[in-house]
């Protein structure tokens, strides 16, 4: 049999949708209630040559030096044959968390090695604290936009997520503060706050520093567990780094701090990071026991000798260059092209754009029409659990050309204009 017969084969389904249906009262309530997270399925679409896609998060792979790559690879051949291809330890390779916990410190954020668990990605990590965490019904803070990929990791886990608005200064702790006490009084207390302090996916949006303070302080004073999530604190173009929640956390255990190589390198890898007080690695190294027993050793491996021999830092900065022209192009097009109703975030780092247009605008529906033009982009109730965000959108800028976001947010303004046209003709407004 050669390959084409097994091709053929195997594009036989194994089961016909006619009995499909006899699975259904057999699938547990976890996967019955797990949603697919809207960026995932639009990833299908997009992968369709001629679609000019603003929606995903990818980071520019062929910013990587391929000198770089080969040189790490045939290294790793001689040196660490053997030992990239075994299995490891499910807490991930030493070498790697203390190269990790060198590039931490380098942001300010002082973590011990034992510390820090290794994922499968950055999602892992999510997934890893949420499961830890959190039990079917309870209460669980996160910022209104959340990151779309962190949706179905709340309806798997049946956290029901209160969202907290957020301003050019990112999450408003002040509203915060106000629905912890609503709950709290409705005797559902929170289990723990998910945010994205820089550049906020899908936002774009940094919490400011007397934000940060502030929801710490509230943290200890209430007891408030804060996951961090982190992957674009380093992708920023304008103004200072700002100390993560980790950090200013001062060791008291009350942040576990997620991070991810897939912003700042490749996603590739799928190797990511979580940073956790020992009692909570623990439960956390359990669910990872469950889920892969350990992430690669070839890629945790290829990302150890990477950091060892090269500065990470140099490659962040030339991708940095390269996104701030793009989001320049962006922004300035989304000036000439979008209507005057619409407003958009200015983001000063991190790969997204957060538009939001007149409230009869529905950016799902939308969105067919802008595929017809063959463009897309994430329409905004990906990224809320309770339906709002019908009439907003995430743009990404990082993932294609700057020529391409032109043409891209040229169609989209066109397909735009004539929506509010059209809205115009059949509502006009009475003078
Ligand atoms: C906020 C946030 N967290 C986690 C992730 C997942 O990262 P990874 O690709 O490493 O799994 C992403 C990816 O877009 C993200 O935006």
């Amino acid at each position: 049999m050669n390959t084409h017969d097994v091709t053929m084969k195997s594009q036989t389904p194994l089961v016909g949708p006619a009995d499909a249906a006899r699975y259904d009262s057999r699938f547990s309530s976890l996967a019955s209630g797990t949603m697919s997270s809207a960026m995932r399925d639009l990833m299908a679409i997009t992968e369709q040559a001629d679609v000019i896609s603003l929606a995903g998060g990818l980071p520019d792979t062929e910013a990587f030096p391929r000198a770089i790559f080969d040189g790490i690879v045939s290294d790793m051949g001689s040196e660490y044959l053997a030992s990239s291809l075994q299995y490891g330890p499910t807490d991930g390779m030493k070498d790697l968390r203390e190269q990790i916990a060198i590039l931490m410190s380098h942001e300010g954020a002082h973590a011990r090695v034992d510390d820090i668990l290794i994922t499968s990605g950055g999602q892992q990590a999510i997934d890893l604290s949420i499961r830890t965490f959190v039990n079917p019904g309870d209460a669980v803070l996160a910022e209104g936009p959340t990151y779309p990929g962190a949706v179905p990791c709340f309806t798997a886990y049946g956290a029901d997520v209160t969202h907290i608005p957020l301003d050019d200064d990112g999450m408003r702790v002040d509203l915060l503060e106000e629905a912890y006490a609503r709950l709290v009084a409705e005797g559902r207390p929170p289990k723990l706050l998910y945010t994205i302090p820089n550049f906020q996916n899908p936002a774009g949006v940094t919490m400011s520093l007397a934000r940060r303070q502030r929801l710490i302080e509230f943290s200890h004073a209430n007891g408030l567990l804060i996951i961090e999530d982190n992957p674009y604190g380093m992708i920023r173009f304008e103004g200072e780094a700002l100390p993560t929640l980790f950090e200013l956390d001062g060791g008291a255990g009350w942040v576990v701090y997620l991070s991810t190589f897939s912003k700042i390198l490749a996603p590739g890898v799928r190797v990511g990071w979580a940073v956790a007080p020992p009692a909570v690695l623990r439960k956390m190294n359990l669910g990872k026991q469950a889920a892969d027993l350990c992430s690669s050793n070839l890629t945790q491996r290829f990302i150890t000798e990477y950091l060892r021999r090269h500065d990470y830092r140099e490659h962040v900065a030339r991708v940095n260059t390269l996104y701030k022209a793009r989001r320049d192009v962006m922004l300035s097009t989304m000036e000439q092209r979008f209507p005057a109703s619409a407003t958009w975030t200015h983001p000063r780092g991190g790969l997204f754009v957060w538009a939001t247009l007149p409230d009869y605008i529905d950016t799902k529906a939308l969105q067919a029409k802008a595929l017809e033009r063959q463009v897309a982009f994430v329409p905004g109730e990906a990224a809320f659990l309770d339906g709002r965000g019908k009439s907003s959108m995430r743009l990404n800028f990082s993932g294609v050309s700057e020529a391409l976001i032109t043409e891209g947010i040229g169609r989209l303004g066109e397909v735009l204009t004539d929506f509010c046209a059209l809205h115009e003709t059949l509502h006009p407004r009475r003078t």
